[in-house]
């Protein structure tokens, strides 16, 4: 496996290859590693890049938190299947005087978009900018930030971009928990409470097919996540594709949600 930190010479031992591509910010876990396998799996060429993208912070906190660990990250990405590890640094993803922004309108609004102002300018913009240094053939997101794939698919469509989206499941912990580079910043205790978010997604997903009002359900999973000790964002039933709110039980819902334990911010979405 190769790790290049230039763009330049990125570029250059990517000439006339095929590229498949997973975007990471690094402290890898099997959700990432889930969607090295399928990159590499297309037998292209595969292209893992590590870059904590400071636009995409809106609390300094957050970021200087953000856990990492690039030894560890080299032996996970290279045992998945990655030929060439991208380790931008800062200076170089943004040269002195940046100053374009991408914005996806809509399907940005919500949710994330509202309770982290400027975070998926910071992401649409960030993966433009990858995706303009790698040009893959195909780029692979996981299903755990749904807002997140929405924002991107967007984005490739609006802009005409050359790249085939591919999305994979969410890989979770064994008692649920979906995996995240941020877990390891639970409390022994909060980490225990942390697989309530799947359950109460599981319960209203399971509550819903039975027909029991959206609005009743939503209140009902929040409730019930306070009670075990989260700072709940938001829990709601949306269109998975427009991440509208939705108003009746009908088309290809979501339930996605954001609740905290302590400082740390967990989300995830199930289907209905
Ligand atoms: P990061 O949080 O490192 O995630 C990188 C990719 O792994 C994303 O597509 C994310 O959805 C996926 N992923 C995270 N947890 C997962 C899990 N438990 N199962 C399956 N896939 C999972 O998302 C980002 O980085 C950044 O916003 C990025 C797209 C790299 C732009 O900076």
């Amino acid at each position: 496996m190769d790790i290049i930190e230039a763009v330049a010479e990125m570029r250059n031992a990517l000439q006339d290859k095929q590229v498949a591509f997973v975007p990471t910010m690094g402290f890898l876990h099997e959700g990432h590693a889930s969607l090295i396998r399928m990159a590499a799996n297309t037998g292209y060429s595969t292209v893992v890049s590590i870059f904590v993208n400071p636009t995409q912070f809106n609390d300094s906190q957050d970021l200087e938190n953000y856990p990492r660990n690039l030894d560890r990250d080299k032996q996970i990405a290279q045992k998945a299947g990655c030929d060439l590890l991208f380790v931008p640094s800062v200076e170089e993803m943004y040269a002195p005087g940046d100053s374009t922004r991408v914005n996806v309108s809509g399907v940005s609004e919500g949710f994330e978009g509202s309770h982290r102002p400027g975070h998926f300018d910071g992401v649409a913009t960030v993966v433009a900018k990858l995706f303009l240094m790698v040009q893959p053939t195909i780029a692979f997101f996981g299903e755990k930030d749904w807002q997140q794939c929405c924002v991107v698919s967007r984005m490739v469509e609006d802009l005409c971009m050359p790249v085939e989206l591919r999305y994979g499941p969410t890989l979770r912990e064994q008692d649920g928990l979906a995996m995240s580079s941020r877990n390891v910043r639970l409390t022994p205790q909060d980490r225990q409470k942390a697989p309530v978010l799947y359950e109460e997604l599981e319960n209203a997903a399971t509550l819903l097919r039975l027909h029991h009002a959206i609005s009743a359900v939503e209140k009902r999973s929040s409730s019930k996540l306070k009670a075990s000790g989260f700072d709940v964002d938001y829990f709601s039933v949306i269109n998975a594709d427009t991440m509208q709110p939705a108003k009746k039980l009908e088309g290809n819902l979501r339930i996605v949600a954001a609740a905290s334990l302590g400082d740390v911010r967990l989300i995830d979405n199930v289907s209905v």
